[in-house]
């Protein structure tokens, strides 16, 4: 295993992401923890992570000596670096007036080196990602430049008889475009290990990770439907059985057939203890007259949290709350480019629950990425249609219902939805698309329908692709498909009279339209 120590990088996730794509496992401690982690471990290798702080302040983060005295490989990165610097005999020096580097940057290569041996030769020019303000000024006993950058003398060194590799750049970043291999190159070559970890030994290192922190007590899981609740759910309910009960609001503004699917996977398939709650017309009472989108969704999340502590203080007794939480939800934004971010719309389904709860919580995917629990919950027996659905959003089709949202419009839209993502499915195209669904307008148009003239609603298509919901490109469907799920939706779904297709990219238009 590999040892991450992290001195607080936004992007230190990563890191421990490209070590589990090389198939070796790893886990991440803060630098004041390490020590512990160190001896508990074991690990074949080390990896210093970046950080805010700069080393030249007193008192400024650094590894644990132990770390240096046991032979292993040590790989810093960018802070992790400069306290190797610091800590080993070299020196840093702040950024000052000249600035640092932020972004794009290359780095030219002096020297062979065991780090990228196979993949980069010398003389060469690589496009590395940079974010320092500070930088190595004078190398520690033992160590040699590997290669430099414009800003960076130093921007990669190496101690060859001890493994020490220190760079100032990146590798975790998709804008390092050979990032992930030269980790995974530490890892293999350098480190010597074999590369054979999988999902299964996660699973089993979670399953024994819940059962210490719950030990008999008992836990409360709220599902939506989607992937990663059900993940969470079925992984807590392999570790310890019956002492799990999981919770389903309906509040109305589900797609079609959802909750049915819901009960079926979990009480039939998976026999997970599940409580369904049919909060419909409270939803719908509490929608009435609200056109405002925020207030939609404020409205939602916080009377999702009212039924969903009745119901708590019905089953009586959890001390835990589980939640499918990913690493995208801890970052929140990734602010590694820096600068304030706008709200533009207040995702946070469900946010205050768990302390308004006073329950502790049970979060057995906070540290993976959407497509590593599509990956885990195949590896626990979900299917490749159910791992692979389509992110849905918490206030659900109220936020595909510009205006006010009656059960009569819900209705409404679940069956032109059905219909469209029907022909998506048996076009083959569902997996190539991000996120697809129906928009039912507030706007009703004339049309002509055998003799009689219809005065009915515009429901709008919307198809995107993308790889994270942030921006967003249009599906290009071809036009026979669309005339096809035109036709079945006007024809079938009473109370729809026109289709249009929305032709709006992300930005300048969000994925959803409220
Ligand atoms: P936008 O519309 O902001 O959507 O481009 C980006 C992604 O987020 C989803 N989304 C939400 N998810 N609660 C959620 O859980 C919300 O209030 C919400 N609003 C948008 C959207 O479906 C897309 O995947």
């Amino acid at each position: 295993s590999i040892l991450i120590i992290d001195f607080g990088s936004q992007v230190t996730q990563l890191i421990a992401r490209r070590v589990r794509e090389a198939g070796v496992y790893s886990e991440i401690a803060p630098f004041n923890n390490a020590e512990e982690a160190f001896h508990r471990m074991q690990p074949k290798g080390i990896i210093l992570s970046g950080g805010p702080a700069s080393t030249t302040e007193e008192g400024s983060p650094r590894a644990p000596q132990c770390v240096f005295d046991c032979g292993l490989p040590i790989l810093g990165i960018c802070y992790g670096q400069q306290t190797m610097m610091m800590q080993l005999g070299g020196l840093v020096e702040g950024g000052g007036d000249s600035g640092g580097e932020f972004g794009r940057a290359f780095v030219e290569v002096q020297k062979p080196c065991a780090l990228y041996d196979g993949l980069w030769s010398a003389d060469e020019k690589h496009q590395v990602w940079m974010s320092h303000g500070d930088k190595v000024t004078a190398l520690a006993p033992g160590f040699e430049v590997v290669a430099t950058s414009e800003g960076a003398p130093y921007a990669f060194i190496a101690d060859e008889a001890r493994k020490y590799y220190g760079i100032q750049f990146h590798p975790e970043v998709v804008h390092t475009p050979d990032g992930a291999k030269l980790i995974s190159h530490f890892a293999h070559q350098v480190c010597g290990l074999a590369g054979d970890w999988t999902m299964a030994e996660f699973r089993a290192t979670k399953i024994a990770e819940i059962r210490e922190q719950v030990g008999t007590g008992r836990v409360i899981c709220g599902l939506s439907g989607g992937v990663d609740s059900s993940v969470a759910a079925i992984l807590i309910h392999e570790a310890i059985g019956d002492q799990l009960t999981c919770v389903f609001v309906d509040h109305g503004l589900l797609r079609m057939n959802e909750r049915e699917q819901v009960e079926t996977l979990f009480r039939d398939h998976y026999n997970i203890p599940l409580v369904v709650v049919d909060a419909e017309a409270r939803f719908m009472a509490g929608l009435d007259g609200v056109t405002d989108p925020e207030k939609k969704r404020k409205f939602i999340g916080a009377e999702f949290i009212n039924v969903f502590e009745e119901e708590a203080a019905k089953i009586g007794g959890a001390d835990f709350l589980a939640q499918g939480t990913l690493y995208p939800d801890v970052i929140e934004s990734v602010s590694f480019t820096g600068g304030p971010s706008v709200t533009i719309k207040s995702h946070h389904n469900v946010g205050g629950l768990p302390e308004r709860m006073n329950m502790k919580l049970v979060e057995p995917l906070r540290e993976l990425f959407k497509d590593e629990v599509r990956a885990l919950g195949r590896e626990l027996g979900l299917n490749d249609q159910f791992v692979g659905r389509h992110p849905f959003p918490g206030p659900g089709l109220a936020i595909r219902i510009p205006g006010e949202v009656t059960k009569e419009r819900c209705d409404i839209l679940r069956k032109a939805d059905a219909v469209y993502l029907e022909e998506i499915r048996s076009a083959g195209l569902y997996d190539a698309i991000w996120q697809a669904f129906a928009v039912l307008l507030p706007v009703r148009t004339v049309g002509v329908m055998g003799d009689a003239r219809t005065y009915d609603s515009v429901c709008a298509l919307r198809a995107v692709t993308s790889t994270d919901g942030m921006t967003a490109d249009i599906y290009p469907f071809d036009a026979a498909f669309l005339s096809r799920v035109s036709t079945r939706i006007i024809n079938e779904v009473k109370g729809i009279n026109r289709v249009v297709y929305d032709y709006t990219s992300k930005p300048p238009g969000t994925i959803e339209w409220e």
